[in-house]
């Protein structure tokens, strides 16, 4: 029996892998770039470089397999490339359809989405994945599709969502979707059903829902979650956040790109809880719980290392915010004791704090706030000294005049002294900020 397993180098893929080399069985690995690969090594071990996309390649990588496990999943790449993901997975599983029955592979195993709806109200990831799931079907191999909700575990796009948001926000203003029920299912049950299943012949062309035995709110898993880290988390939900902007949330809070963040978010918008569990019949064996779950996917040792741009980024953030704070002690003139400029100046220093605590939380957030800051005092700064161009007789033939006084009268020697030095940490801020902000890998490496 030879075995292939696609999406090797992903969260369930991987595991399987070596969940099938430690039974002893000779497995074809399949991936896009070899070097994902590379923490595989073993006698039982093929690895084949092919992408899904060019029939081809997936129908070379088919080759002699009678088994193929199908965990191929196409969310990647920019935030507007989220609506190509479900044109993409279909074409993929349809060359994989085809090169399955031209190669006489006996076999699909998949893994979809876990939906408790009618299909109308269904996510366009969630109609997606169970499109996937019919293609495969047009196969000559024979299927069986598993439909779980939330996998739970180390590295799972869902979990790790749910794990940065709640260590990293103490208050979260959540849309309606925290309120959906799921039913999910610990890494290892799923392996141990995919592996189990080559065994049982009864599970051939069928469909399975799979789940652990909890159900509850997507809420109540993030409270359980922070319980575990000794965070409480105060929720507000508002019911009309939309789709687009929690994903941009989640994109600027989280590792976790928006392009990934959507259809993740969506996923979360349908009730997920098992509709048959003839599988339980099939292969019965002990489901763990989320919180069992949850604490197996806790990461004891979770310290990182700061880059050198994020360490330079805290200490002009740091400076930037004394530079604020002696400008309230310096600046005397009677525009600044206004309760308007008290409370703005407040605010500021709010956003900088903010800033801070997100830099700190390695948060994309954080380079946001304190760009933000930087550019809203540099336009303040700038413009308060611009009336130092009036000792200047004249530019060229023109004469100057004394420049803008925003404050109803021009700063003193000191408050000038101090929007020059600002304004010179501020441009070297803005330039870091906008090179933590930018930097992909930052983020991406942190999953
Ligand atoms: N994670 C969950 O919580 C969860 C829940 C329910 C259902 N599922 C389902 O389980 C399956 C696997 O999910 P996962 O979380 O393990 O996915 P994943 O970590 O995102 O991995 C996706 C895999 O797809 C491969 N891939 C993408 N495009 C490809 C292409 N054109 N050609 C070849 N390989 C391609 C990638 O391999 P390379 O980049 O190495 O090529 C990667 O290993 C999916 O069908 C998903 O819907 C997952």
């Amino acid at each position: 029996m030879k075995i292939l397993v696609t999406g090797a180098s992903g969260f369930i893929g991987k595991k399987l892998v070596q969940h099938l080399l430690d039974k002893n069985i000779s497995v074809r690995i399949m991936s896009r770039r070899l070097e994902s690969l590379d923490g595989f090594e073993h006698k039982n071990l093929e690895k084949v470089k092919a992408n899904a996309q060019k029939y081809e390649e997936v129908r070379d990588a088919l080759k002699g397999i009678d088994i193929a496990y199908y965990l191929i999943h196409s969310m990647e790449g920019e935030s507007k490339d989220w609506k190509k993901f479900a044109e993409i997975d279909k074409k993929v599983a349809k060359n994989f359809a085809d090169a399955s029955t031209e190669c006489g592979v006996k076999r699909i195993i998949y893994v979809g989405g876990l939906v408790s709806i009618p299909d109308s109200e269904m996510s366009k990831h969630m109609s997606s994945r169970k499109e996937v799931g019919e293609i495969l079907k047009s196969s000559e191999a024979k299927t069986t599709i598993f439909r779980a909700s939330v996998v739970l575990g180390k590295g799972g796009g869902g979990f790790e969502m749910m794990r940065y948001l709640v260590e990293r926000l103490p208050v979260m203003v959540c849309p309606k979707w925290v309120l959906t029920k799921l039913q999910p299912i610990y890494i290892d049950d799923v392996v141990e059903y995919l592996y189990e299943s080559l065994n049982v012949k009864e599970t051939e062309n069928r469909t399975f829902d799979i789940g652990g035995p909890d159900i509850l709110e997507y809420r109540e898993m993030m409270k359980a979650y922070g319980k575990m880290n000794n965070k409480s988390i105060i929720m507000i939900i508002i019911p009309f956040l939309s789709l687009r902007f929690t994903s941009y949330w989640v994109d600027l809070v989280t590792p976790i790109k928006a392009s990934l963040a959507r259809p993740l978010v969506e996923g979360l918008k349908n009730e997920s809880i098992m509709t048959e569990e003839s599988i339980m019949d099939l292969i019965p064996i002990k489901l763990k719980g989320v919180e069992e779950s949850l604490k197996l996917s806790i990461y004891e040792d979770d310290k990182h290392e700061f880059t050198k741009k994020e360490n330079y980024l805290s200490y002009l953030v740091m400076a930037l915010s004394i530079i604020g704070i002696l400008h309230l002690l310096v600046d005397q003139r009677l525009m600044m004791m206004l309760p308007i400029t008290g409370t703005v100046s407040v605010i500021w220093l709010a956003i900088i704090g903010a800033g801070y605590y997100f830099i700190k939380q390695r948060a994309r957030l954080g380079s946001l706030l304190v760009g933000i800051a930087g550019w809203s005092a540099a336009l303040f700064w700038l413009v308060d000294s611009t009336y130092l161009i009036s000792y200047l007789p004249q530019i060229g033939p023109y004469p100057v005049s004394k420049g803008i006084s925003i404050l109803g009268t021009y700063p003193s020697v000191n408050t000038s002294i101090l929007n020059i030095i600002g304004l010179c940490v501020i441009a070297v801020l803005l330039v870091v900020a906008h090179f933590t902000f930018y930097d992909k890998d930052l983020y991406t490496k942190q999953l």
